[in-house]
């Protein structure tokens, strides 16, 4: 087949509304920072639009197109990238493109299909607003007959997201054996016990779950609602994160909102257990803050808010390169709307123990001494990198 007639295939189908979800890959440069697309129809204030969800390396990024003009973006992708599989309401179709962009199509029928439109979220919400979880009443979110309650629908969107993040997670652990996962800094531990719901309850994983928090009263408190909900494989301790060291082998770790150092501790212990899958959203960070200095940056650095701000998206970017640098498939999240909370960066990082090649350490050490950073994490992680 044409390069054409592919494209007007496509641009036929994506007229016709007739697109559930596809996916775009395989780069024709490898430099190509651009990884992945999906794409997806989504109805916006009453508006049909594509969403093109494009995969960096490290980040993920959206944008929403009218259909015309998703229709050329569509077209150009393929300038690019060699490969895509789409799922349109009635088929699937593969295409494979040679190095001299020729076209081959495989079509292959799948019966009725249906886009899911809506972009609001109640639609991705993986626990619903009227079903009673046990839990979720226990802490205070539900009402008893599952209603979630006013002044708690901002808990309730951030756990179903947090359970998202889990859903992604679950390819990575392993499935054969009891998984074990580490929740650093737990608190009041409604994530924690919403990832032992959706694992164990849910999707009957064998799991072995601990959250660990130097709060010995909030954790006593865990600890009794674990033992009412009858979760005998969900346990709590008082402990400080830097001192943790009970474990040989750790398949996920979870550290939401620990203070300062307490997350690069957290995360060079996932690295040493080799865990498969680390979530963190840092908290507080002070350590680059303290050290930062770059006469470059001078008009960004006068301002002590840039600066923290700086220190901290510098933070969050040295970790996420550290843990790539060290074997894992990292990408910096939105974990939560940003109208809620600055601290919305979810790190988010899947064991492959594919390494960068030299070039990126090169990278990685122009980045911190041009900020005169000495990054914990990084000298935590000195024999692995
Ligand atoms: C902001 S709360 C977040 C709680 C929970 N992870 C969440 O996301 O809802 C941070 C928790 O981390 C705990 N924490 C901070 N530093 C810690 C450390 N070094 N060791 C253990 N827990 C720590 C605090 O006691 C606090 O309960």
């Amino acid at each position: 087949m044409e390069l054409q007639t592919m494209q007007d295939q496509l641009t036929e189908r994506l007229l016709q509304q007739q697109l559930v979800s596809a996916t775009v890959s395989q780069p024709r440069l490898k430099s190509n920072d651009i990884k992945r697309i999906k794409l997806k129809p989504v109805e916006i204030k009453n508006e049909y639009l594509i969403q093109f969800e494009y995969q960096h390396e490290h980040v993920l990024k959206h944008e929403n197109l009218p259909l015309e003009e998703a229709c050329r973006k569509l077209e150009s992708l393929f300038n690019d990238f060699r490969q895509a599989l789409f799922q349109f309401t009635d088929e699937k179709v593969q295409i494979q493109l040679s190095k001299k962009f020729k076209v081959s199509w495989k079509a292959e029928q799948t019966g009725e299909k249906k886009a899911e439109l809506s972009h609001n979220r109640k639609k991705q919400y993986l626990l619903e607003d009227g079903i009673p979880y046990p839990f979720l009443v226990r802490l205070g979110v539900q009402s008893s007959d599952g209603k979630v309650k006013k002044q708690k629908y901002d808990k309730f969107r951030q756990i179903n997201r947090f359970i998202e993040f889990i859903d992604d997670a679950l390819a990575y652990l392993p499935q054969d054996r009891t998984v074990r996962i580490l929740d650093f800094g737990s608190g009041k531990s409604y994530l924690t016990f919403a990832l032992y719901h959706y694992l164990r309850i849910e999707k009957g994983l064998d799991l072995r779950v601990t959250g660990l928090d130097l709060k010995k009263e909030v954790i006593e408190e865990c600890q009794q609602i674990a033992e009412d909900l009858r979760y005998e494989q969900l346990e709590f301790l008082v402990g400080d994160i830097n001192d943790y060291n009970e474990e040989s082998a750790v398949d996920m770790v979870v550290t939401l909102h620990a203070c300062d150092v307490a997350t690069d501790m957290a995360l060079s212990r996932a690295v040493k257990w080799d865990a498969k899958v680390i979530l963190s959203v840092p908290c507080c960070q002070h350590e680059l803050n303290s050290q930062i200095a770059a006469s470059e940056l001078g008009i960004m650095l006068q301002h002590g808010l840039i600066k923290e701000r700086f220190s901290a998206l510098a933070t969050d970017s040295i970790r996420a390169e550290l843990l790539s640098l060290v074997g894992y498939e990292t990408q910096l999240m939105e974990f939560i709307d940003m109208e809620h909370t600055p601290k919305n960066i979810l790190i988010r990082a899947y064991k492959t123990g594919r390494k960068p090649g030299a070039g990126q350490f090169k990278k990685y050490k122009q980045f911190t001494s041009l900020l005169s950073a000495d990054p914990f994490l990084e000298n935590e992680l000195k024999e692995y990198l």
